[in-house]
């Protein structure tokens, strides 16, 4: 049997802040940044907001949509770095609040492939009998580092937190086929600098991007026995929408198979996967049975990309 999503839940900040806000801020315009990265609005976190608290957010919302409890939780995976502080993990902050008593708790590194990264190592443990259920966040508190005098990255990132809960699924369903990648030789492409803040080359993780996400989209695909044509709906992680429409071009699909979440929430990293799902589950895009490929990148440089058959 397959590990597979049995939960799904997301925090999203009520502050909102459209283009318009940031045209007032620094040199830009709404027109700028909707023609080149597809962003109309992006949530932001409160100053007494913090990542925790968005993640304990989700993962409670998670959990009931399982329809579990938090002692039934083996192990807590939270994808960010944006962390409160570096320890302890927002893992443990979130198991104390939660009162998931019976779980390991610990934040993993990928950057915006975090939340596949989390999903895939969640699979290992659940297809190993060792855990039964298993809470996966993506969440990030990116306005804490955003350089707001830098336009070239201000006008990309939002705050948020996703959650789901992994356990078994009954037989071919859950995530059927993975692939993971790293290229630690990109790092001076995305970073955090000396100051705290994101510091980045937008072209080079545009080519970067472009090449890898189509290109893990298809593996995860072939990995899984089946062929472009079979995929029902794309969420890739929501960076551009330039990148996204390369990848979901090299799979054939019409646009209104892929998710376009990040009209409304901009680039929310480890979070903007798992946010898209809900999203479109939400808006009842995604049905049981469905083939879908969740597929990601991001500083490290990292990558990542699941196929899955959706349904309990
Ligand atoms: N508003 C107005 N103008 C802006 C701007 C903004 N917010 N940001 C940059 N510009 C200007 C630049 O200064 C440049 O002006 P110049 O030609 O006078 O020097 C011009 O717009 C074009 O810049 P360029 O960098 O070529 O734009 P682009 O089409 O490559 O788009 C990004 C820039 C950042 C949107 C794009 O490169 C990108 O999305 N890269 C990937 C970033 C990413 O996904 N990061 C997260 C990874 S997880």
């Amino acid at each position: 049997m397959n590990a597979g999503i049995i939960g799904v839940g997301r925090c999203v900040p009520e502050k909102v802040v459209t283009n318009f806000d940031l045209e007032k801020m620094m040199d830009t315009s709404d027109e700028w940044i909707r023609t080149r990265t597809g962003i109309e609005e992006r949530h932001i976190a409160e100053d007494d907001q913090d990542t925790s608290d968005m993640a304990f957010e989700a993962a409670e919302n998670a959990l009931k949509d399982a329809g579990i409890t938090a002692e039934q939780v083996g192990l807590i995976l939270v994808a960010t770095v944006t962390p409160d502080q570096p320890f302890p993990s927002v893992a443990c902050m979130i198991q104390d609040r939660l009162g998931a008593t019976n779980a390991a708790a610990m934040d993993l590194s990928a950057a915006c492939a975090g939340y596949i990264y989390g999903l895939i190592t969640a699979k290992q443990f659940i297809e190993n009998n060792a855990y039964d259920y298993i809470l996966v966040v993506g969440v990030e508190k990116l306005s804490k580092i955003v350089d707001w005098s830098d336009r070239n990255t201000a006008v990309l990132f939002g705050d948020g937190a996703a959650a789901v809960v992994l356990g078994k699924v009954s037989d071919g369903r859950g995530i059927i086929s993975y692939e993971l990648g790293s290229d630690g030789s990109g790092a001076k492409y995305l970073y955090q600098n000396e100051n705290d803040h994101i510091a980045m080359n937008g072209r080079e993780v545009f080519k970067f991007a472009v090449r890898q996400m189509g290109q893990s989209a298809l593996n995860v695909i072939e990995k899984a026995g089946y062929t472009k044509n079979d995929v029902d709906y794309l969420i890739p992680h929501q960076a551009n929408i330039r990148i996204m429409e390369s990848a979901r071009q090299r799979l054939d699909l019409p646009p209104e198979k892929m998710s376009t979440a990040i009209k409304k929430y901009g680039n929310t990293s480890a979070a903007s996967i798992g946010n898209a799902l809900v999203e479109e589950l939400e808006n009842g895009k995604i049905h049981d049975d469905d083939l879908l490929v969740l597929v990601g990148f991001g500083g490290g440089l990292t990558w990542g990309a699941v196929a899955i058959k959706w349904g309990k």
